[in-house]
């Protein structure tokens, strides 16, 4: 395997196919490791990771933290409301807080866009050691959850070892408020990297038509895409004749307070339209894999019979993959940082 090339992580615009690789292999090998019984090992013995959430999370605060220990990290966690925060701290100077501390890599959530940027570019200009791992900013980009998306995708078309490769041409349809959504972003630069045609379904108002040219738009300071060819990317405004031909849906999160910022005229007809039930479902003529990043609001964007009851809906899968992935990632970090080959 190739020495990690990353100091921080802050979006999968800059992966190259060999870094989704490294990844999702040593994903498998945890995960590998952990279905033999060993649940934990010593790779990051005597390091120091650290979670700096400003945004509330259920799912990737505490998988993160999860994986830290399953790799024996010593584990800190920040709480915004009990902080100095409160006293006008900037988050900036939080960060640099955390980093003297020895943090090894601050795990960062936080509502600006592009804020992981900031605080890395400030963390590099006082010689920090510190890595800076984007949990979720803003709109942009939420790299962890992207990853584990598409290995947990990967995991279900490969039929004995893992193969990425099995996403070329697959027809992946999004449903939802891609507009709005970090976790699109990330599955577009994943899934497209491995030849995906993927399919943005939703009204006008989630999901507009510039929306065609995403994948043009590099990340700041990167000067070309490391993937040589992507899948493409097509928009459709009928949910039926989408899920025709898909061969895996990801229905996004409707954040209601849409509604109130008149992109919607109601929850309701949203539902109707773009909601994801069994009957819409059966318009597949095959057994497709259902994804979703969570959390889920039942019997809006996706039906509780089909999150209960439908074979292939992934969505604990997710939760459950999310952790080896993270594994791989504070890993990775911390064998970037001693400039070792990954083994
Ligand atoms: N998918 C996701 O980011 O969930 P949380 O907000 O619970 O972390």
């Amino acid at each position: 395997m190739q020495i990690w090339p990353h100091k921080h992580i802050h979006s999968l615009a800059n992966f190259s196919i060999q870094d989704y690789k490294s990844v999702f292999e040593l994903a498998n090998r945890f995960d590998a490791l952990k279905n033999a019984g060993t649940k934990k090992i010593p790779a990051l013995q005597g390091t120091l990771v650290t979670s700096l959430f400003f945004e509330a999370s259920t799912r990737t605060k505490n998988s993160f933290e999860l994986a830290a220990k399953r790799l024996s990290a010593d584990v800190q966690t920040f709480a915004p409301s009990s902080s100095s925060l409160t006293k006008g701290e900037t988050i900036i100077d939080t960060a640099i807080t955390y980093s003297a501390m020895g943090a090894d890599t601050l795990v960062i959530r936080h509502s600006s866009s592009y804020i992981t940027f900031e605080i890395a570019k400030k963390l590099d200009a006082i010689n920090s050691n510190t890595s800076v791992l984007n949990a979720g900013d803003g709109l942009h980009s939420h790299p962890s959850q992207g990853l584990l998306d598409i290995y947990t995708l990967i995991k279900f078309f490969s039929k004995k070892s893992l193969s990425p490769e099995i996403l070329n041409s697959k027809k992946i349809l999004i449903i939802g408020d891609v507009n709005h959504s970090r976790v699109a972003r990330s599955n577009l630069w994943a899934l497209s990297a491995f030849g995906a045609d993927i399919i943005l379904c939703g009204p006008k108002t989630l999901i507009p038509d510039e929306f065609i040219n995403f994948l043009k738009t590099p990340a700041p300071n990167q000067e070309k895409d490391p993937v040589i060819s992507r899948g493409s990317i097509k928009i459709s405004r009928s949910l039926e004749e989408s899920i025709k031909i898909a061969d895996a849906i990801i229905v996004l999160r409707l954040q209601k307070e849409r509604m109130m910022e008149n992109l919607l005229s109601s929850i309701d007809s949203y539902s109707l339209d773009y909601g994801l039930t069994p009957e819409k479902l059966s318009l597949s003529n095959k057994e497709i894999p259902i994804l979703h990043p969570g959390p889920i609001n039942r019997d809006i964007e996706i039906s509780s019979k089909v999150v209960d009851e439908y074979p292939n809906c992934l969505i604990n899968k997710q939760v459950a993959n999310g952790i080896p992935i993270r594994m791989a990632l504070l890993y990775l970090l911390q064998k970037h940082k001693n400039k070792s080959k990954v083994t």
